[in-house]
This record gives C-alpha cells, structure tokens and sequence, in this order.
C-alpha cells in the first residue's frame, strides 16, 4: 500500500511574480504545479494555508492568496523579514525556479456557512491574503448567486502599501459588491478615503442580519474592529479570524503551535471569536 509522505513537498515551479508594495518587502508568487497528477490532487478551500520550501533553506507556512476556482494555478503573497530565513529566500527567487509545496493544511474559512447570506470582510495589512481567496471564490461567476451582499473594507498603512491594486480597481468597479478602501495616511496621489479600518467599518455600518464578518489583520487592527463589530451587533459565533502563530510541523505533530488543547496548524488557522474566547490567554 502507498502510504503518502505528509512531510513530502510536491514540487512547483515559479510562473510569475508581482511586487506588490513600494516597501519592495511583499510579492505574490504564482506557482505552477510540476506534475499534473498532483495538480489534481491538490484540492483547497478558502482560508487553507501550506507549508512552502526553499530547497535547501528551510519552509514557512503561508496563507493561500489565490481562490480555488483558480484552475492550476497557486498563489502566496509573502512578506520578506530582514533577518527572515524563508522568506528572503523566497524574495530572491527568480521565475522558473522550484519550489515545494506542502498541503493545503489547516481548516477553512465558513463558506458553507456563509451560502445564503451576506459576507463582511475586514482586512487590514498584509494579512489581507486569505480573504482576497474568499472573495475571488464568491465573486467567481458559478459562485456569486450563492451569496448574498459583499462587503469588504480593506486598509494599508499608505497608498503603496495596499495589495492587489488591480484587482481593488476592478472590485470598486463591480455592481455586485461594495469595496471600501482606506489607507492610514494619505500621500498627494491618493483620491480616496483616509482613516482607519475599525472608523470606516463604523462609517459602513454593515447589518449584522443574516451576515458573516472576516476579519484579517495586525493585533492592533483587531483589537480596535471587534468592540466595531459587537457595537453594530455581530455575535461572536459570526466573527472568524484566522491566526498566525509559529509553526513547525502544520500537521498536528510537533506541539509547536498549541494554545491549550488547541493546535492552530489543524484545529484552526480559523477560529471564531466565539471558539478564541474559550482559549487560555497565552495567544
Ligand atoms: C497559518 C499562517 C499563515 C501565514 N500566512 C502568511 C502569508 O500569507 N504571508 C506572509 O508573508 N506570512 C504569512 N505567515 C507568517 C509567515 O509564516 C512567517 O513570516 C514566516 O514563517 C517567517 O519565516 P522566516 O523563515 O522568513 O523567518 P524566521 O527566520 O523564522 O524568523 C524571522 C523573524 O520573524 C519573526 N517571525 C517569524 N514568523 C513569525 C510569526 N508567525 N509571528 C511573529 N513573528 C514571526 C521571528 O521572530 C524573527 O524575528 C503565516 C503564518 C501562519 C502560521
Ligand atoms: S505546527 Fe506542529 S503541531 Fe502545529
């Protein structure tokens, strides 16, 4: 019998990369699968991440940017660390290049939950990437009519600093969704809205009724967007996040990652506001 190797990466090679930012410090990388039988193989849903590795230097877990109604292809934005191991190496990597892949691990985001009613998503920062795969996997045309209302609100801390400035151009464009951006501070160039991300969810005000929020971003993000989303109404069992502790094995296996009886690399990266409350205070 064959018994599939969990730590054993499929191989992928570069097809594009796009600097994302002015910093210079964030790119997606487009990957192409080197073997089509593990291309088919390869199933994920929104809110998965995957271990990539640098052959050679070492992996890190990273979040799944592109949708899974994106055929053959994969994507991951990733933020170079100066004294990064993994992710510098990723950053000098040239198109063509191998790369490993190990995955989909971790759960996902709601979306069965979320068939049939109206999706808030809150991004701020880098941390956006997971929710860019949730709203390209609803606004995909065999999609859309499964949801109901859209809403995203998204933030950077400049102009340069947003992710996907295409695809938000595209997304303010569209009749079948709403699509707040907001940066920090504004520079001369920039025509739209200023102001943090938890004041602009105020300003929007969405309705908690039949709604479920994503919420993606820095600590301090979240901190000031949940008291936002319990004054507007939204239950705690209807705010997920997604998490990023350190990791090591993504598999359940090395204890790296727990908090209490939990393991972020299985049991989450995904949890409700509801499941975080009932978590020991260690996160
Ligand atoms: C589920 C999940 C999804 C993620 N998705 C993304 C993503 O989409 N894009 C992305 O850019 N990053 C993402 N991350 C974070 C990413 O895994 C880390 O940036 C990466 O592991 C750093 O690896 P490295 O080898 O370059 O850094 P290391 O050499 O391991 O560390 C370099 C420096 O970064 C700090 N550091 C590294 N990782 C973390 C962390 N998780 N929390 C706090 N400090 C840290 C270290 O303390 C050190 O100072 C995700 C993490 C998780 C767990
Ligand atoms: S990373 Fe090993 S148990 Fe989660």
């Amino acid at each position: 019998m064959h018994v599939k190797n969990p730590y054993r990466p499929i191989l992928t090679s570069i097809r594009k990369i796009t600097v994302e930012n002015e910093a210079k410090d964030l790119k997606t990388f487009q990957l192409a699968f080197c073997n089509d039988e593990e291309a088919n193989g390869f199933h994920f849903q929104c809110g998965q991440f995957a271990e990539l590795t640098v052959f050679g230097i070492g992996e890190c877990p990273i979040g799944i940017a592109s949708a899974p109604t994106d055929d053959g292809i994969l994507e991951f934005t990733v933020k170079r660390y100066p004294d990064g191991q993994v992710t510098n190496a990723l950053h000098n990597c040239r198109v063509d290049d191998r790369i490993g892949v190990r995955g989909p691990l971790g759960n996902s985001f709601p979306i069965e939950r979320m068939e049939g009613k109206n999706a808030v998503i809150i991004g701020g920062g880098f941390a956006f990437t997971t929710l860019r795969s949730t709203i390209r996997y609803i606004l995909h045309e065999s999609n859309r009519s499964r949801f109901g209302n859209l809403t995203v609100i998204y933030g950077a801390r400049s102009p340069g600093e947003l992710l996907y400035k295409d695809e938000l151009k595209e997304w303010e464009s569209r009749a079948d969704m709403e699509t707040h951006i907001t940066v920090d501070k504004a520079d001369e160039n920039w025509k739209g809205r200023e102001g943090f991300v938890p004041t602009v969810l105020e300003q929007v005000a969405p309705s908690p009724k039949d709604a479920i929020a994503l919420v993606c971003g820095p600590p301090i993000m979240l901190k000031y967007t949940l008291p936002v989303l319990d004054k507007l109404g939204f239950k705690p069992s209807d705010v997920v996040t997604s998490l990023e502790m350190r990791m090591k094995c993504g598999i359940g296996l090395c204890g790296r990652c727990n908090i209490g009886s939990k393991y972020v690399c299985i049991d989450g990266p995904v949890f409700t506001y509801e499941e975080l409350r009932s978590l020991p205070a260690e996160m």
